[in-house]
């Protein structure tokens, strides 16, 4: 059986980045050290960092011993920074530089009077982060989202949460250029999701099967997946390697791996090295 690992696969820029902050804080701080939500979707390293008495603190309010909060990838709105400021707690900002563009995109339409439509899932924290720039009017549309003549203002902006597929973008764009009188489009896609979408697009279009790897509740891993399946695949969704079933590839004579913004490498070849075995 031969084993492809996909281009651009693992840790992107922006998450390398946040985890360097957070294990560099570790170091240097004794106690008091909390990163707003997982730093990222992956409990080992969220686990291997708890050890080092990182810990994770679920909103900015909370009254716990913080005393340095680190701001994960995700970004948040300014209204975290409203909440921290005058607490004497330090702020580490790892706000991703391309989620910063996003929400700096909001901020200006919504100021110069645009309704900010922002491509991504209402749920994740990117999303919510961005909506806190966006102004009172701004929606967001998701994949199973569609527009109309009743939500659509006379002048609109499109922006796209970071990690959002392309093919949601456009039909989102499709759906409101017809019913908005003027429309400002700023493809905040990043180049790392653009690149590992790409590069795993091709690789599935050539294996019996795809193993995307990635934690549970990743979104952008989950859309990996779905982009496998588009092309006809099985795709299998796993966060270990001891989550591979050896039947999954009875009549695979090639299987392809990919990994999420937020999977390690060292998880990947763990994998690698399973379905070797196997
Ligand atoms: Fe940044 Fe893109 Fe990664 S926005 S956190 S480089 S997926």
């Amino acid at each position: 059986m031969k084993i492809i690992i996909s281009e651009g696969s693992g840790f992107c820029f922006g998450v390398k980045r946040a985890i360097q902050a957070a294990f560099d804080t570790a170091d240097r701080e004794k106690s008091g050290v909390f990163t707003l939500g997982p730093i990222i979707h992956n409990p080992q390293v969220v686990s291997r960092l708890e050890g080092l008495g990182v810990r994770v603190l679920d909103n900015a309010d909370a009254t716990d011993d913080v005393r340095v909060l680190i701001i994960r990838s995700h970004g948040v709105g300014p209204d975290v920074y409203e909440s921290v400021s005058g607490r004497g707690i330090r702020v580490i900002d790892a706000t991703c530089p391309f989620v910063k563009t996003a929400q700096s995109h909001a901020e200006t339409l919504s100021r110069e009077g645009y309704q900010v439509i922002i491509v991504g899932d209402r749920a994740h924290p990117e999303v919510q982060g961005i909506l806190g720039y966006a102004g009172q009017d701004a929606v967001v549309f998701g994949k199973d989202d569609h527009a109309d003549r009743f939500s659509i203002k006379r002048k609109v902006g499109i922006i796209s949460q970071t990690t959002q597929s392309f093919n949601t973008l456009q039909r989102v764009i499709e759906e409101v250029l017809p019913l908005a009188g003027e429309l400002r489009i700023f493809n905040t896609i990043c180049n790392a999701t653009r690149k590992r979408q790409y590069e795993t697009g091709k690789l599935a279009e050539s294996v019996d099967v795809m193993v995307v790897v990635g934690g549970k509740n990743s979104a952008n891993t989950r859309r990996l997946q779905n982009l496998c399946e588009a092309q006809g695949v099985s795709a299998y969704h796993i966060e270990t390697a001891q989550e591979l079933q050896p039947e999954w590839f009875n009549d695979a004579q090639t299987v392809g791996i990919t990994g999420g913004a937020s999977t390690p490498d060292w998880i990947i070849q763990e994998v690698a090295e399973h379905l070797r075995e196997l």
